[in-house]
């Protein structure tokens, strides 16, 4: 069976600070998701302006933290060139694996590379630039972590940051509502989002450049994958008791209704964030 019609499994926001601990099953769902998100319009666009503020040059240096799946590790090594470096880095050995995976035949060069964000062992004005997206809600140390991005930078060079509020979450349904907060509810620093442009002051970056957009599926986003992944967010929130088996036995009529007439949806405000280190 193809891994798109098999249901994920629970999606558990708290487990991108441990990836590693997690199940095979629990690595696939995590994966998805990621690519999930990654696929929709919003967030390519929030992708795009970020790599517009990044301002990258050939031969430049540039360092990803929290890479993932290594996507956006690529769309930097597509803007140095092979005269420049790239370094992706992420906490997660079973994460790195994934994006080496990818990354295999791509003539451009990165390095890979196991590390926390709170604590990089890169001397002080290695890089050019450096990127983090959806990171920082998860880290128990967040100034230390920003604190951590501006000393590898070297003076002019870039520091951006791609990062959710999800203080600001709305939906199409109360049902919705409940199930994707129930997951997000994990997260560390939920509103890390708003808090972004003074952080980037207090840790002394200038020309700060503060972008909000809406992240979320689009009506045409709603793909039987996106349809799925919603509903593996539904034995969480029953065990948690923030749903009840009623609520939830109406809403998959409903909400296979609203998904059909492009009326479904839940966003959030998306912080795409860039300063310079002086
Ligand atoms: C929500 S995912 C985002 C992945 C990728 N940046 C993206 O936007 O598609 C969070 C990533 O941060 C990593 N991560 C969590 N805590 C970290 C830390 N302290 N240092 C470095 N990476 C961390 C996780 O392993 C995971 O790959």
């Amino acid at each position: 069976m193809p891994t798109s019609d098999r249901t994920p499994g629970p999606v558990d926001a708290s487990q991108f600070t441990a990836l590693d601990r997690g199940t095979q099953d629990q690595h696939a769902t995590l994966i998805r998701w990621l690519d999930l998100q990654n696929s929709w319009a919003t967030m390519r666009m929030a992708k795009r302006a970020l790599l517009d503020l990044l301002a990258l040059r050939p031969g430049q240096a540039a360092l990803e933290v929290g890479c993932g799946t290594g996507d956006d590790a690529l769309a930097l090594a597509e803007r140095v060139g092979p005269t420049g470096r790239v370094v992706a880095l992420d906490l997660s050995m079973f994460q790195l694996e994934e994006a080496r995976r990818r990354a295999v035949g791509s003539p451009l060069a990165i390095e890979f590379a196991q590390g926390d964000v709170q604590e990089l062992a890169y001397p002080d004005d290695t890089f050019d630039a450096c990127r983090c997206e959806r990171v920082l809600q998860h880290v128990p140390a967040l100034e230390q972590s920003l604190r951590e991005l501006v000393r590898v930078t070297k003076p002019g060079g870039r520091v951006v940051v791609i990062d959710t509020d999800w203080g600001g979450l709305v939906t199409s349904d109360p049902v919705l509502q409940a199930l994707v907060a129930h997951v997000t509810a994990t997260i560390r620093n939920p509103q890390v989002g708003r808090a972004l442009g003074r952080l980037f002051r207090d840790v002394g970056l200038r020309e700060i450049a503060v972008r909000p957009q809406l992240c979320g599926p689009l009506p045409d986003e709603w793909t039987p994958e996106a349809i799925r992944m919603s509903h593996s967010f539904i034995p969480a929130a029953l065990a948690g008791g923030t749903v009840s088996p009623a609520d939830v036995a109406a809403w998959s009529t409903t909400f296979a209704q609203d998904t059909r007439d492009g009326i479904a949806f839940w966003t959030a405000p998306y912080f795409v964030v860039a300063g310079t280190k002086v």
